[in-house]
């Protein structure tokens, strides 16, 4: 199915400082690391990433310093073919970073969020209009002239910015998905112009107080999040795969697909770019669960966050061309 859109992102671009350790030192203590890498992250520029490697028109709404990491993250995203024209350079802070910690299959982030606070709403605004009538004129309605595209925002730039953002980008016809991480809530009357929201196990006891961990609990937690205003939800549940609710309002499972996993950074990312990807082709939300499972279960299994995000080719190399689970090879 062709692509009917553009996936528009705003949010973080992070330079990560990630390291290996065996437990996690005590204060005042200090233990031995190994691994230590430099890579692109932040985790708005890593699910546009995914999108872009997925295949979708991708387009990075942003802030970096004016600095070394800010221009190394700026060509990193080109090179994935993320279109960077509305990523700002800023001379009056610094480029965001975050500092990992890899340790016992999982990770843990320091967060220091730099330029990712410079946007307000109104440039995201600005940045979204001017992108729907560069890039979409062509089929656009005057009513909806984003209608089939996808807005993705999470909770690492200001949190006014990205409720702003998401209501304008509903209000132009974008299908809204917000990833509310790090844990973050929206002011009630935003709710409505969410159409996904889609938060990891941790990020939706937040948002609902129901920590999801059996089949009642997952079903307690949609609908409290549905209850907000949501459209639709999903909730990443890591090694037991993620879930939603069928029109019918029972539970439905996507599980994990089997990978060796080698470092888990990136990989709620690259579910929710690829999901966005198979959503601008018009899927069900449930094949887009499966779309993003396959590319997550990828990225697990490398080291780093932007570097471990595989392309469409390599993903279909590993599950094959339809498959929901099992290695091809
Ligand atoms: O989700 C992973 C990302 O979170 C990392 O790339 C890091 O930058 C943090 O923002």
């Amino acid at each position: 199915m062709a692509d009917r859109g553009i996936v528009a992102v705003f949010g973080s671009m992070n330079m990560d400082l990630s390291v290996a350790c065996e437990r996690i030192p005590r204060a005042g203590e200090t233990v031995g690391g190994s691994g230590f890498i430099t890579n692109a992250g932040g985790k708005g520029a890593n699910q546009a990433v995914a999108a872009a490697r997925m295949g979708a028109c991708t387009h990075m709404i942003g802030a970096v310093g004016r600095d070394a990491f800010g221009a190394s993250l700026v060509v990193g995203l080109q090179d994935a073919g993320v279109d960077c024209d509305f990523v700002v350079h800023r001379d009056d802070v610094e480029t965001g970073t975050a500092t990992i910690v890899r340790c016992e299959g999982d990770n843990r982030i320091i967060l220091s969020p730099g330029a990712n606070y410079a946007l307000a709403g109104a440039d995201v605004a600005c940045a979204l209009r001017r992108l729907v009538a560069h890039e979409l004129d062509g089929d656009a309605s005057e009513i909806a002239p984003a209608a089939g595209s996808v807005f993705i925002a999470q909770g690492e730039c200001d949190l006014a910015a990205t409720a702003d953002a998401l209501v304008c980008a509903h209000e132009l016809g974008f299908y809204t998905v917000f990833n509310p991480a790090p844990a973050c809530e929206l002011p009630a009357e935003v709710w409505p112009a969410v159409d996904l929201v889609c938060p990891n196990e941790t990020e939706c006891q937040v948002l609902t107080g129901i920590l999801p961990t059996d089949d009642a609990s997952c079903v307690a937690a949609l609908k409290a999040l549905l209850a907000k205003g949501a459209g639709a939800a999903v909730i990443t549940l890591g090694g037991s795969g993620s879930v939603t609710l069928g029109d019918d309002g029972g539970l439905l499972r996507m599980p994990a697909l089997s990978s060796e996993v080698v470092d888990t950074t990136a990989a709620g990312d690259t579910f929710i770019g690829a999901l966005a990807a198979a959503r601008l082709q018009g899927l069900p939300l449930f094949e887009c669960m499966v779309a993003g499972a396959r590319a997550s279960a990828v990225t697990v299994s490398r080291l780093g966050a932007q570097q471990s995000i595989p392309t469409r080719a390599e993903v279909e190399r590993k599950f094959g061309l339809d498959g929901l689970d099992g290695e091809a090879e």
